[in-house]
């Protein structure tokens, strides 16, 4: 491929425009980057109307799901006489993925601000900042932000001298995968275990403490403040492919490639040119052998499928996986398939609530199962039973982390089946040796 440019010049920087500038954490330098305006314009509008322009931009959720952000605010009914919540979800466990936390990091206002306009819409005067326990520089931004908005006025009673009330409150989870599953974060959030909740009743209906509430993901919210400002058509416009899918897009990369890090695009972007020109490409002397686009959770594209695939909902999905959180896991011929498979079936078992029969059990013999091949000690069989095994954990558990652990195996079972038939057939796993230049 070979572009002209320098990476940072192929990325849409909207969100990630201030990663690196420390200033633009302090109260002061946000405002003096245009922080706050959004808000200010979104309080003297009409909610109603605030959430018609997040509908029309098309955004969709950035948490995994992408679901209709400005759907999902709809469904919060103005005027029912009860409390509603806003919890922003910055739990981000996925394996692969960390761009909620350079959101954090670097611009902590952003997040306050996108907190107090969502809650702003859909009617709650409180808003929850639900952040994984471990991220203890994102906490320590975060709850620098609130004080000083607090202290600004910017929050509390009187929120910008509207006469509207918008609290934010910083939760610390203890670092618990399923807390991140978004009925499970709201128990987490009252002090409940973190198992998920059977749905219905949906969070809008009976969400924290029994009340409506919004759950979004970090990147989501913090996307309303420029849509506010520049407007729908200008969000719409930046998709390189369709109507559906809008905006851009944070991706973590990480694995066995040149540069990894957070980089942002617009939704149509081209993976390859995106692995290889941004993300330079393989390390020295190796190839790229497969990707896992969008966390742990998503299925594994053979690098054939990810040089055709055109980065956004759609596209990931027309090629043989999902846009998900936007965690890139790059995987090189240096690696066995089948132990990559094994360690994130590994992860999903530990990080199993075991509610339900399907996940306990199956996250657990699945995980059993792909050691005993990644050992040398499989069979022929077992390849059959991993698959019958994952059937039985898709669709029919409380939430999707028994589904998750079963994608990536059926995913690799079916595109890179050789690897697993030659350690069953005793032929260890040789990498292939990268050149030494
Ligand atoms: C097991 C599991 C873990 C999840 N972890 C996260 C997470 O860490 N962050 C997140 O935003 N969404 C996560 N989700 C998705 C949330 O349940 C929810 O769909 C999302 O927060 C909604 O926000 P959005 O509409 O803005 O995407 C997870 C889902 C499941 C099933």
């Amino acid at each position: 491929m070979g572009y002209p440019h320098e990476p940072h010049q192929r990325e849409t920087t909207v969100l990630s425009r201030y990663f690196g500038d420390a200033e633009a954490r302090s109260l002061d330098g946000w405002k003096k980057r245009g922080g706050y305006k959004a808000l200010e314009k979104a309080l003297g509008m009409a909610p109603a109307d605030i959430v018609n322009i997040v509908k029309e931009s098309g955004l969709r959720g950035r948490g995994g799901a992408g679901f209709p952000t400005g759907m999902k605010w709809s469904f919060m009914k103005p005027g029912d006489g009860k409390p509603h919540y806003l919890c922003c979800n910055a739990d981000e466990s996925e394996p692969g993925t960390f761009k909620d936390r350079e959101l954090m990091r670097w611009t902590p206002h952003a997040l306050v601000e996108g907190c107090a306009i969502g809650a702003y819409a859909i009617g709650a005067e409180t808003a929850y900042v639900y952040i994984r326990g471990e991220f203890t520089e994102p906490l320590y931004w975060m709850e620098q932000a609130v004080k000083e908005a607090y202290a600004a006025g910017i929050i509390g009673k009187n929120a910008m001298g509207s006469g509207k009330r918008i609290d934010v409150h910083v939760h610390k989870g203890a670092g618990a995968y399923i807390c991140g599953e978004e009925t499970a974060l709201m128990n987490s959030l009252e002090g409940r275990r973190g198992n998920p909740r059977i749905k219905p009743p949906f969070p809008a209906v009976s969400g924290v403490f029994g009340m409506p509430t919004t759950i979004n993901n970090v990147e989501t919210l913090i996307a309303a403040a420029p849509i506010l400002m520049k407007g729908a058509d200008w969000y719409k416009k930046m998709s390189l492919s369709n109507p559906k899918s809008t905006g851009t897009k944070l991706y973590s990369v990480c694995g066995n490639v040149y540069r990894p890090g957070t980089y942002e695009v617009v939704m149509g972007f081209p993976f390859k040119e995106f692995l290889y020109d941004l993300c330079g490409g393989p390390l020295h002397g190796r190839k790229f052998k497969a990707v896992i686009p969008g966390g742990a959770s998503v299925p594994i594209q053979t690098m054939e499928e990810a040089e055709a695939t055109l980065m956004d909902y759609e596209g990931f999905v027309a090629h043989g996986s999902m846009l998900g959180s936007g965690g890139v896991i790059v995987i090189d011929d240096g690696q066995s398939m089948v132990s990559v498979i094994a360690r994130i079936a590994r992860f999903f078992a530990h990080e199993s609530c075991a509610q339900c029969t399907q996940c306990r059990e199956g996250t657990a013999w699945t995980t059993k199962i792909m050691e005993r091949i990644r050992d040398g000690q499989g069979t022929m069989e077992d390849l059959d039973t991993l698959l019958d095994i994952a059937d039985q954990m898709t669709g029919k558990t409380i939430c999707v982390l028994s589904d998750s652990c079963a994608v990536p195996v059926v995913s690799g079972i079916q595109k890179f089946r050789s690897e697993f038939e030659g350690l069953i057939q005793g032929r260890r796993f040789h990498p292939v040796v990268a050149a030494v230049a």
